[in-house]
């Protein structure tokens, strides 16, 4: 079967319901990708404990392996698993419904009206995907880490770090993680319905500020390992 036969019957397959309408997933892709980017920017001023020293981002830490009796990471762990799933999920059967409907695709491609960002949205959200794994791998299991201790996540972040090939790996992925927030932030709030000739400034230069924020603090963290300031 090929790509577009398959995608036309994926299609039939999910009916006529609110999740089959390319409306309805991308009103999924926009919610969940709100989640998303909230808790990587939750995540970013929590990682700035680093910045105050071991006891202080330790302590941090704990407190997130231990809220509710241990039971609040897993909370968090099922919502963000549930979101990642459906944001990827509804990439995927977008994509492909859309190469269903136009399986010869344009002769010369026309970028009028779209940016780097927007175009490379399926590009910086794989590398995201693998960087995900990759530092899940790295820094809550240790399974890719140099020397992993479990009893003490400053130092691992330290060691971590420490490493080029991994620092420069987590500055490309942060890089991704811009193009991707920055068109994101601005296409979910159209998806959502909130576009309007009026407020469209308001919305880029959120989408621009909360991207330049999350991303630049995050940089920081490999480099100021490398530069010894964090140590
Ligand atoms: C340079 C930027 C980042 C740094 C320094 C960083 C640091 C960390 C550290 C140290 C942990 C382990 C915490 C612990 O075990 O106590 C962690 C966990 C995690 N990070 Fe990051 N992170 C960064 C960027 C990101 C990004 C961009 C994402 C998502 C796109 C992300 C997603 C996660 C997730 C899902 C966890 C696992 C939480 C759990 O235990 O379930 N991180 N991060």
């Amino acid at each position: 079967m090929s790509v577009a036969e398959q995608s036309i019957a994926g299609a039939e397959a999910r009916g006529h319901g609110f999740l089959a309408s390319s409306v309805g997933r991308k009103v999924v892709m926009a919610v969940t990708g709100i989640v998303l980017f909230g808790f990587v920017t939750v995540h970013m001023i929590g990682n700035t404990q680093a910045y105050m020293g071991a006891e202080h981002f330790n302590a941090y830490a704990h407190f997130l392996k231990t809220m509710l009796h241990g039971g609040g990471i897993w909370i968090f762990r099922s919502i963000l698993l549930t979101a990642a799933g459906l944001h990827v999920w509804a990439a995927v059967t977008l994509t492909l419904d859309n190469r269903a409907a136009r399986p010869v695709g344009y002769r010369a491609q026309q970028n009028v009206g779209s940016t780097f960002a927007s175009r490379t949205m399926r590009w910086s959200g794989t590398i995201l995907a693998v960087f995900i794994v990759y530092h899940l791998l790295h820094f809550t299991t240790g399974t890719v880490h140099p020397n992993f201790d479990p009893a003490n996540p400053y130092a691992n972040f330290v060691n971590g770090f420490k490493v080029p090939a991994a620092a420069g790996f987590y500055i490309v992925a942060q890089l991704c993680l811009g193009l991707h927030m920055w068109h994101g932030v601005w296409s979910c709030t159209q998806s959502l319905g909130l576009s309007h000739p009026r407020y469209d400034s308001l919305r880029r230069g959120f989408a621009t500020g909360l991207t330049l924020l999350v991303v630049g603090v995050n940089i920081t963290y490999p480099i100021a390992v490398l530069a010894g300031i964090i140590h």
